[in-house]
């Protein structure tokens, strides 16, 4: 067999992304709770990565560990802020790829970085900052209905602007919800008896969150995922509360005791919670009584399932995740 010379086996072989072409890819949100994942996974498969940071973060010593890991991983921080419109345009004009991880408080601030893209004019892709159910198909009540409508909104500002993007519908953090079995007031999983709002029966999808951020960064430059909703529902992940419960119980060799919660008592709890129990409530009423992860099918007109596209990535199940409580 004739030997390739090394410069055309690492970046010349058919159907390889050259490394030297990686796309720039630009976290805004990169120190938030999902948004550190993401940064990792783009440093780890090679990007040239930018995180935006604020200067008041850099400074802060809660967040000096992540910032140095960040340094170490060859990421290049950028100092700016979503009010600061000027920081976001030298930011963006310095990549390929934008991808916001923004909080639920910033979700509509996210039309300052629409408006920046377009001044720029090059970039390739923008993922905003989604991250759960699909906003477009929910049977959300308030006030979730609402922060769903916020991230909708933005949706339609990216699609009216014809801004190339992809939307991840990552379904639940694995950590928000499988380390109580989203008992809330607990910090492990219950050992006596668990609340299940309503029958139990609709299917949920909890996503391990490095997997979130693996995923999230192989959709960026590919062809499959633009313009689409990238569901992150890897089979082994869909599981009913009740299923749920009955994996758990297996694990520890015990039987909980069961309460099912009515919908309405369940209405009338998100009702009556202060801020933020009431939107955690309310989410929970829409993926654990309504089913809004699982309800619909997944048509190729809108979207595409990330495990089936990437099918070498060895995602954790919730299975395996369970073990560390046991
Ligand atoms: N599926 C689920 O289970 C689930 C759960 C929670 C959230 N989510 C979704 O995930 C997405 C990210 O939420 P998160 O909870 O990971 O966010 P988060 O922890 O609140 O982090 C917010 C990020 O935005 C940055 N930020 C805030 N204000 C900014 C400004 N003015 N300029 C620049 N950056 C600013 C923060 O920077 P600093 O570090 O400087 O503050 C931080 O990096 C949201 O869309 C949320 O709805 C999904």
């Amino acid at each position: 067999m004739p030997t390739i010379p090394l410069k055309y086996s690492l970046y010349h072989l058919p159907g390889k992304i050259p490394m030297a072409e990686k796309s720039k890819i630009l976290i805004i949100g990169g120190t938030g709770y999902i948004g550190k994942f993401i940064v990792e996974a783009s440093a780890k498969s090679s990007h040239p990565t930018f995180a935006l940071v604020r200067e008041s973060t850099v400074s802060d010593p809660a967040k000096a560990k992540l910032i140095d890991s960040f340094k170490s991983s060859g990421v290049t921080l950028l100092h700016g802020d979503l009010n600061d419109y000027e920081s976001l345009v030298k930011a963006i004009k310095q990549v390929d790829v934008v991808i916001s991880a923004v909080g639920s408080l910033q979700i509509l601030d996210q039309t300052k970085i629409i408006a920046a893209i377009k001044e720029v004019g090059h970039i390739k892709r923008f993922l905003p900052s989604e991250f759960g159910n699909d906003v477009d198909r929910t049977h959300a009540v308030e006030p979730a209905k609402t922060a769903f409508a916020f991230k909708a909104q933005i949706r339609r500002a990216i699609e009216a602007e014809g801004i190339p993007h992809t939307i991840v519908s990552s379904n639940y953090f694995a950590g928000y919800f499988l380390p109580t079995l989203a008992q809330p007031g607990l910090f492990a999983p219950p050992r006596d008896k668990v609340i299940i709002p309503g029958d139990g029966n609709p299917k949920a999808v909890f996503n391990e969150e490095h997997d979130i951020g693996t995923y999230t960064i192989k959709a960026v430059d590919d062809p499959r995922t633009l313009n689409k909703i990238v569901y992150i529902k890897p089979p082994k992940n869909i599981y009913s509360f009740n299923e749920l419960v009955s994996l758990w119980e297996k694990k520890i060799g015990k039987t909980l005791e069961r309460i099912h919660v009515p919908e309405d008592e369940v209405l009338k709890q998100i009702q009556e919670s202060p801020i933020p129990f009431n939107v955690i409530f309310a989410i929970n009423h829409s993926v654990f009584v309504k089913g809004d992860q699982t309800y619909f099918v997944i048509e190729p007109s809108f979207g595409v399932e990330a495990s089936e596209l990437y099918p070498d990535v060895k995602y954790t199940t919730v299975e395996e995740y369970l073990d560390q409580f046991v």
